[in-house]
């Protein structure tokens, strides 16, 4: 059966986990230049129909460096743009393709193309989701920490697609996540309440974000109007602002506490320059593991 990755839902502890070793295998490999031709002969198409730096190239060079080929579209450049409708889409491109990345709007979107493709449908963000992202970041928590399930994790911002994947990983992985939002910008809460049903360890939204750090091992964080939210930018910047990540709300996390942000980052919105470029920042790092863990995606589902 073709296996999709549409949301962290779609995936068991022991799955997660597996990606994230294979993941770290494969980065000591390429460290060590070892050469991957296990997708040689194979292609994967992206559709992006939102802008992307990270996403883009990390797939596009995960999968050349497995020996594969790459096509990427944007929105504008397929019939996407004029309503060919969806199921139609996902019929024709599996037959010239291995696999479909994605990059939308709506989360039905990606849902209803893997609903007609015969071939892998990976989500590589919507409104909803950004579920590689969050495999990324665990990985560079476990190397940073040496394993994610003892640890607290706390999220500051937006209850966005970052946050509602955070939550997934929670409930599968079994750490504790302490989000704090705003009233008004909360997580999904349909998301909110299946982890919440499923999760060995506590998954709490307040609103304080001094509350959310205490006792944390993890702080992270993202822009606080997220693509396709451009026109909010000014009246979030004015609720957000008690939300910023900065020298003084890191020194009440744990002593060695790490700080992520997927990026790109807003220098002095979310996070203070000083942070991110700080020593307790993993940005960087974070970033790079996008790499490895898309080549653990691609060859999970088209190996
Ligand atoms: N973190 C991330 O998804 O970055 P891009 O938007 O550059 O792909
Ligand atoms: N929440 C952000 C993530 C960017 C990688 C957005 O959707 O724009």
């Amino acid at each position: 059966m073709t296996k999709h990755l549409l949301s962290l839902w779609d995936f068991t502890r022991e799955e997660l986990t597996g990606y994230l070793n294979l993941a770290a295998t494969l980065k000591q490999e390429s460290k060590n230049n070892v050469r991957h031709q296990q997708l040689a002969g194979k292609t994967i198409a992206l559709v992006f129909e939102k802008p992307s730096t990270r996403t883009r190239v990390s797939f596009e060079s995960a999968m050349y460096g497995l020996g594969g080929q790459v096509i990427y579209l944007s929105g504008r450049d397929t019939q996407l743009a004029r309503n060919e409708p969806l199921k139609d889409m996902a019929r024709v491109m599996a037959r010239y393709v291995n696999g479909l990345v994605i990059r939308t709007y709506g989360q039905e979107i990606v849902d209803e193309l893997a609903r007609y493709s015969s071939v892998p449908v990976i989500n590589a963000l919507t409104d909803l989701h950004h579920p590689c992202q969050i495999l990324s970041d665990i990985q560079t928590v476990i190397e940073k920490k040496g394993a994610v399930d003892k640890l607290h994790i706390a999220w500051i911002g937006d209850g966005n697609n970052m946050a509602n994947s955070w939550i997934q990983a929670a409930s599968r992985l079994g750490f504790a996540l302490t989000l704090a939002c705003p009233e008004g910008y909360d997580p999904d809460p349909e998301i909110l309440a299946k982890a919440r049903a499923e999760a060995a360890r506590p998954i709490t939204v307040v609103r304080d974000p001094a509350a959310a750090v205490a006792d944390a091992d993890v702080i992270n964080t993202d822009v606080w109007a997220s693509m396709g939210q451009e026109e909010e930018q000014e009246k979030r910047i004015k609720v957000f602002q008690p939300y910023q990540v900065n020298g003084g709300l890191l020194a009440k996390a744990k002593a060695g506490a790490i700080v992520l942000h997927c990026l790109p980052a807003h220098r002095d919105e979310e996070i203070t320059d000083e942070v991110l470029e700080g020593s307790q920042c993993v940005a960087w790092d974070q970033a790079e593991n996008k790499l490895h863990i898309h080549k653990a995606i691609l060859l999970t589902h088209l190996g």
